[in-house]
């Protein structure tokens, strides 16, 4: 039997900063009324700041040992079906990337490099990006990351072209496949 059928009925985005994680939250979040755990936002109001303020005051690791944490209480097997939107950087940790595996179906959206610093530069949100050359960055976090995604991920998403209903669309029919044990 394949593993779906043992794992909570959750739904994980994944993937790069500007690759639409919280669009697409809030879209199935719609779809299926669902709640939705948005674990930036969360982070933010445990901590009482914006993420930025985070980095700055704590620094990246404190802000990892938060979304480790908050990862570790979402596996709680008792909790209702949710749509969990996570950071783009949740994969950096072996553990964490093993917790998201146990938590739900994991779909990993991807944009091409031009979309991500698009959207990204519309806003100072992004303390990794705060940097003289940003589209050099993302590249080379990218490059360093994908190979997390890719294990992380029980479905890879390329999003271009495709609205937020055509993404959700594909990802719910993705989804009950591999609920029902069919992936
Ligand atoms: C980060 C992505 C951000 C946020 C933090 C670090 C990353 O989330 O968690 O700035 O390491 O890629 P979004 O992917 O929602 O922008």
């Amino acid at each position: 039997m394949a593993d779906g059928v043992n794992v909570p009925k959750n739904i994980v985005l994944i993937g790069f900063m500007g690759c639409g994680k919280s669009t697409v939250g809030r879209e199935l979040q719609q779809r299926l009324g669902y709640p939705l755990i948005d674990m930036d936002s969360m982070i933010e109001q445990r901590a009482g700041k914006p993420i930025t303020a985070l980095f700055a005051e704590l620094g990246e690791p404190a802000f990892r040992d938060m979304e480790t944490q908050l990862l570790e209480e979402l596996c709680d097997p008792e909790a209702p079906r949710r749509i969990i939107s996570t950071g783009g950087g949740v994969i950096v940790r072996p553990q964490n990337r093993s917790l998201l595996r146990q938590l739900g179906y994991v779909v990993w959206l991807q944009a091409p490099v031009g979309t991500i610093l698009d959207r990204t530069s519309r806003n100072r949100d992004r303390p990794l990006l705060h940097t003289e050359d940003p589209r050099a960055r993302i590249e080379a976090l990218l490059q360093e990351r994908m190979p997390w995604y890719r294990e992380s991920a029980h479905l890879a998403l390329d999003t271009r072209g495709l609205d937020s209903g055509e993404i959700c669309t594909g990802i719910l029919e993705s989804a009950r496949y591999f609920f029902t044990g069919h992936a």
